[in-house]
């Protein structure tokens, strides 16, 4: 991949813009999932934005293809509803997308937990932000497995809310590029026994759904499903975090 001329260093272009101050940056892309960082874990890997590669100026019009089975599976009747295309209900829903879009691109390899993720894709002009608060501040003092799948590892809050922080993502249509129900709602608004299932039975979930499952490690499981049971029942305090 040739990225020389096509690609802008992130710093460079967000300080350019003026609602951009803070050590908090947040990038939010076409599918309105929204990734936070802090900017002293990503500066020294020197973070691109890649707007073209080769030939190719508007990373856009590069895309793979899906279909969801359901847009939520407690209620089964609910396709994606038509919308550019002709469809009838009882056809085949239309096709959804995920362009490449602009992304991020570490010019020095960075840890795992910068690993290329759907978020750093599908990027625009407007998606980045800096803040001078942490946006998922509500989130922060859960027990640090339980930190690490909400954010970097299983990505629940750049998708989901969750203590009224993170995000509310979308598919994305494939001719209109415009959003397509399918949201990603608060975790503590799923009917209880949809949030015991997701999380105790991901593979056959992901399977009904037309999704690739995305598991949650043993060891957050368990206090993941608690914290948000308790969310929702308006207790926000869980198990505090032991150590840093
Ligand atoms: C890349 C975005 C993204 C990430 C990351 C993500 N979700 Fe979702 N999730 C969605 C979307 C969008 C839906 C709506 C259903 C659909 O169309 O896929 C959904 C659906 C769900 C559902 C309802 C499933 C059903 O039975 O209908 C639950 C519960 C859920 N997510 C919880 C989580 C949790 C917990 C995490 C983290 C471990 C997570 N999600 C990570 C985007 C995401």
């Amino acid at each position: 991949m040739s990225v020389s001329r096509r690609c802008f260093y992130l710093f460079t272009t967000i300080a350019r813009k003026s609602c951009c101050i803070g050590r908090f940056i947040v990038l939010t892309n076409i599918h309105g999932e929204r990734q936070v960082w802090r900017r002293e874990q990503i500066e020294r890997y020197q973070p691109a934005i890649v707007i073209g590669i080769d030939d190719e100026k508007n990373l856009f019009r590069l895309s793979t293809f899906f279909r969801m089975h359901h847009e939520y599976s407690w209620r089964p009747g609910s396709q994606p509803p038509p919308l550019a295309m002709p469809w009838r209900p009882g056809s085949q829903p239309p096709p959804l997308a995920m362009p490449l879009g602009a992304f991020i691109y570490f010019l020095k390899e960075p840890p795992q937990e910068l690993a290329a993720q759907s978020w750093h894709f599908g990027l625009t002009e407007d998606s980045f932000r800096r803040f001078k608060d942490d946006p998922l501040k509500a989130i922060r003092d859960v027990p640090q497995d339980v930190e690490q799948a909400l954010t970097f590892r299983n990505g629940c809050v750049y998708c989901h809310s969750f203590r009224g922080a993170g995000s509310r993502s979308h598919h994305v249509q494939a001719l209109t590029g415009k959003a397509q129900g399918g949201f990603a709602l608060r975790l503590e608004s799923y009917p209880p026994e949809v949030w015991r299932e997701f999380i105790f039975n991901q593979t056959a979930v992901a399977r009904k759904m037309g999704a690739t499952p995305n598991i949650v490690t043993e060891a957050a499981r368990q206090t993941l499903f608690e914290l948000v049971e308790r969310s929702r029942r308006g207790e926000v305090a869980g198990p505090a975090r032991q150590s840093k």
